[in-house]
């Protein structure tokens, strides 16, 4: 997934094609790519690197066409090469696509046993392959899309061209951004705004299940059944800068706004609820060896090692493995035991962090079986590791991790089920039950996001604080963790997070009126799991107010004690206690957020801090 551009006009696109590209580099990307249809029919140009990569190769050949379509490939499945890079194409058939698709294995082999060849690892390329059955069926392309995604199950910024109609543009979208452009005489598509900022402000932005074809005098949009649909385009004002944002003020508000989509793209194609059954790709650890572990060990750095906290319980809980975890640069530096029967999982967005591959390869040096839970693809880490489970957050821009760490905490959940199956530790009615948890997720999540503006009011009233204290217990201590990480890297607020137990041996004697304490203090309706803390962090609660601490809980929705003993309570649905962690955190962020940006600091590269620590 990343950038997509397309063109519909009366030029030669492909200077528009790579400027477009261009302005969409700052979300990273792997490899790039165009397909043009012109007199010559259609055709496409690759390359893996950066876009002066593809630049001398536009150069070079010089594709002509009236027609067009780019894109900056983020890995997601296969790694990043030029095969692998988009547009895919198969008979005349041209397309690039972000998103994940749930079924592409399956419909990888049909297609196959009906004689289809693939030339790529990825689940763009079956578009191709589906589109131009249904072109050579007699479909023009807009039916042709339509009832090839019709077989498709997942997520998707689709924009297809065809040498068979070498003046349509049809593109579609479910979860993945879309954006036409409305020119004169020409028309365009982008993933993103910034691309088409120099031609056009008069844009419309796609919805879910919109399909729409555009030519050079005409854009029309439809359903998914056909219909047409009637709306109007909107003019925007924003500059440059506003639009690489998408209309956000800084990446990571951005970021927690996405962690929705990020969530289906990591649990969806992996999680059948039926039969409790997690399909990992990348993973290849079978039934016996589930059975051989005998330990695991996590090594993480930051937010990640915050995700590893959790994965511990999650391990320990449903596969009955001891867990032990460590801070990477510690752990290389302390002669670690890995005895016979363990396994490493080595947790990084980046795949980059130096020492958490030292601490991974340490682990492999003593003998372990190597995991590892990446959002890079073909990163260090990613490479090093016998096992890899991609968590598809997308591109990170903001130093502060925040999509990152909720898929992080998905893909945990997800092989701690896993294991649990292989293992059989666990039955297929409660992983059912938790798969069905996981996906109910994202949905929460939005309904956390709508709550944004009393998050906001309690970070106004507490952002000239110079101390603030985190605290949760059980599966709640570790996202306690993480935010005072984000309040304190981002705001440069002092912060700590405890597990709120050990208050009596020692942070209680912080507690004034000048320390607000936030508390995760969330209730899961099912209790059980002998993970219910609640009345316990009830009675931590007491303490600070009995000290004048002021409170700022995190609360469920429909609990008048805890709401009436805060200060502030921070609202959030019910959720089972395997999920709360995922859910609980979207306010920390959003509070840390909103703090920061009231004082004015640089949200997005806070000082002395880089996205990815690649020296000790
Ligand atoms: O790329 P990694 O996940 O390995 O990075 C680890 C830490 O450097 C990272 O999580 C850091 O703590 C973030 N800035 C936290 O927001």
């Amino acid at each position: 997934m990343c950038g997509i551009v397309g063109y519909v006009g009366a030029e030669d696109c492909a200077p528009f094609l790579i400027a477009g590209l261009k302005r969409l580099e700052y979300r990273g990307y792997d490899s790039a790519g165009v397909a043009l249809v012109g007199e010559s029919g259609l055709e496409v140009l690759r390359s893996r690197g950066k876009l002066s990569n593809l630049e001398s190769l536009v150069l070079r050949k010089a594709p002509k066409g009236t027609l067009g379509i780019g894109h900056t490939r983020w890995a997601t499945h296969g790694r990043p090469s030029d095969e692998n890079a988009h547009p895919h194409s198969f008979r005349g058939v041209a397309v690039v696509h972000n998103g994940i698709i749930e079924n592409h294995l399956e419909l990888r082999e049909e297609l196959r046993r009906a004689g289809h060849t693939f030339a790529s690892e990825t689940d763009t390329e079956i578009f191709a392959h589906l589109i131009a059955e249904e072109v050579e069926g007699g479909h023009d392309l807009l039916q042709a899309t339509r009832r090839a995604l019709r077989r498709v199950r997942g997520t998707y910024a689709l924009a297809v061209v065809s040498e068979t109609d070498p003046h349509t543009l049809v593109a579609a979208k479910n979860a993945s951004p879309l954006v036409v452009g409305f020119g004169q005489g020409e028309n365009y598509l982008a993933s993103d705004v910034p691309a088409l900022l120099d031609r056009t402000r008069e844009v419309m932005f796609l919805e879910e299940g919109d399909l729409v074809r555009l030519r050079q005098d005409s854009v029309e949009l439809f359903d998914g059944d056909g219909q047409t649909i009637a709306r109007q385009p909107r003019h925007i004002d924003w500059t440059p800068v506003m639009a690489e944002k998408g209309g956000h003020k800084h990446f990571m508000h951005k970021e927690i706004h996405e962690q929705a989509r990020a969530l289906v793209d990591t649990i969806r194609s992996r999680t059948a609820l039926e039969t409790g059954d997690v399909v990992l790709d990348g993973v290849g650890i079978d039934e016996a060896l589930a059975k051989s572990l005998a330990r695991v060990t996590i090594v993480a750095c930051g937010t990640s090692y915050h995700a590893g906290l959790v994965g511990k319980h999650y391990l320990e809980s449903l596969a009955k493995l001891p867990v032990e975890i460590d801070v990477a640069s510690e752990f290389r530096y302390r002669d670690p035991l890995v005895p016979p029967g363990s396994l490493c999982i080595a947790i990084s967005q980046s795949g980059e962090t130096a020492d958490t591959l030292a601490a991974m390869r340490e682990a492999k040096a003593k003998g372990a079986r190597t995991l590892a839970v990446c959002n890079v693809v073909g990163s260090a880490i990613a490479r090093d590791a016998e096992d890899v489970l991609y968590t598809h957050a997308g591109p990170e821009i903001g130093v502060a991790s925040t999509k990152a760490f909720t898929t992080q905490l998905a893909a945990m959940l997800l092989l701690a089920l896993k294991l649990g199956r292989l293992r059989g530790t666990l039955d297929a009615d409660r992983a059912g039950k938790l798969l069905q948890d996981l996906r109910g997720a994202p949905a929460l999540i939005e309904k956390i996001l709508a709550r944004e503006d009393s998050i906001l009011a309690a970070a106004r009233t507490y952002s000239s604080a110079r101390d603030m204290l985190f605290l949760g217990r059980g599966l709640q201590a570790p996202v306690a963790l993480e935010g005072a990480l984000k309040l304190k890297e981002i705001s440069y607020v002092h912060a700590e997070g405890y597990p709120a137990g050990e208050m009596k041996h020692g942070p209680i004697a912080l507690i004034d009126e000048q320390v607000p304490v936030v508390v995760i203090a969330t209730r899961d309706p099912g209790r059980g799991h002998g993970q219910d803390t609640y009345e316990k962090i009830v009675g931590n609660i007491e303490e600070v107010r009995a000290r004048g601490g002021k409170i700022i809980a995190l609360v469920t929705d429909g609990d008048d004690l805890v709401s009436r003993l805060a200060d502030h309570a921070l609202w959030v649905p019910p959720a089972s206690a395997f999920i709360a962690p995922l859910l609980n955190v979207l306010p920390l962020q959003l509070f840390a957020y909103h703090v920061a940006d009231h004082r004015g600091t640089d949200v997005d590269q806070p000082r002395n801090l880089a996205k990815s620590v690649t020296v000790e």
